[in-house]
């Protein structure tokens, strides 16, 4: 019933073929359904709020949420920043109590990555906090014309040494083929297993981040549109490719738009079958529950932590 830090978890994780699910938290009812869903499947978990949920739910929120989840369902978690893009948000949450905080330097020269990710590094391990940084660029489908060109974002393994190395960061995002959101692949969905393993051969010791893990699963995505939604095209990463990813060393997967497509579907679902009801209660624990039926499939048939 605490906040934990991720370093054990980590280390199980490492060199198994299993990774800890991190999901997005922005609500109470995000927040207790991954909670329930964990309790339900005895799992270790992460809870991660982005700048955009901070900002939405206001700093205060989100923390006491995750706390008051913990004391209600008895579960440990951690809990943890998702893409900080400066020292000063990094240090905010460490200050705040998170038990883990990610700079996001992949947008800046490698040099400047490495700065203040160090600068991060030193001030969140004075207060025993845990690092993630990124390194690489997530290119989703529109942002990058060739596939060559997408490439040419995907994380180089020796840099990748080189930044482990140089700035004592406790775990490392990589780029290779995923991204953001519900429009990942235009074509047949491919990630770059080849440097995925390279990478962990250099840096064996460093548990591996993949984000932009979600499998938008197409029944959702259907329900979505059949009420009224509009996400014609979407397409995640295929789950035995989460699956394949674990076993060369990714230890923490990030999933937010299944979660998001989850929620809304059956929201839709509920106020298009029922035109006459305006109880939030009445929409929203559907919604709640659709987070914590998709977080218990992530962590029994995708990342295999039952019981871990
Ligand atoms: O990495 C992105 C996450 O899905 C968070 O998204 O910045 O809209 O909260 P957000
Ligand atoms: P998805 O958009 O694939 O869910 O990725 C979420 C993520 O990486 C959060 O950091
Ligand atoms: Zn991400």
């Amino acid at each position: 019933m605490a906040l934990i830090s991720s370093t054990e978890l980590f280390k199980k994780a490492l060199n198994s073929d299993y990774a800890i699910g991190a999901f997005n938290v922005n609500n109470m009812e995000i927040v207790q359904g991954i909670a329930d869903a964990a309790k339900a499947e005895n799992a270790p978990v992460i809870m991660q709020v982005s700048a955009g949920a901070r900002k939405y739910a206001r700093p205060a929120y989100l923390l006491k949420l995750v706390e008051a989840a913990l004391e209600d369902t008895g579960i440990d978690a951690v809990l943890h920043l998702d893409h900080g893009a400066d020292f000063e948000i990094c240090k905010s949450c460490v200050d705040d109590g998170f038990t883990s905080v990610m700079y996001d330097g992949s947008k800046h020269p490698f040099e400047e990555n490495i700065r203040v990710t160090k600068q991060v590094v030193d001030y969140a391990h004075d207060h025993g906090v845990v690092v993630e940084a990124e390194l690489g660029k997530l290119a989703g489908v529109e942002d990058a014309v060739h596939v060559a060109e997408r490439e040419a974002t995907f994380t180089d393994p020796d840099e990748a040494k080189e930044f482990v190395e140089r700035t004592g960061v406790d775990s490392l995002a990589v780029a290779i083929g995923t991204s953001h959101g519900a429009y990942k692949f235009k074509g047949t969905p491919y990630l770059d297993f080849e440097r995925l393993q390279k990478i962990h051969e250099l840096i064996p010791n460093t548990p591996l981040v993949l984000h932009g893990a979600s499998s938008v699963p197409q029944e959702f995505v259907e329900e979505c549109n059949k009420y009224g939604g509009q996400v014609p095209g979407a397409q995640g990463v295929p789950e035995s490719m989460i699956e394949e990813a674990c076993k060369h060393g990714v230890c923490k997967v990030n999933v937010d738009t299944d979660l998001r497509l989850a929620m809304t579907a059956s929201i839709r679902k509920v106020l298009s079958e029922h035109p006459e009801e305006f109880d939030p209660r009445k929409y929203m624990g559907p919604g709640r529950d659709a987070i914590t039926a998709m977080v218990q499939h992530k962590i029994r048939d995708v990342l295999h932590t039952s019981g871990k």
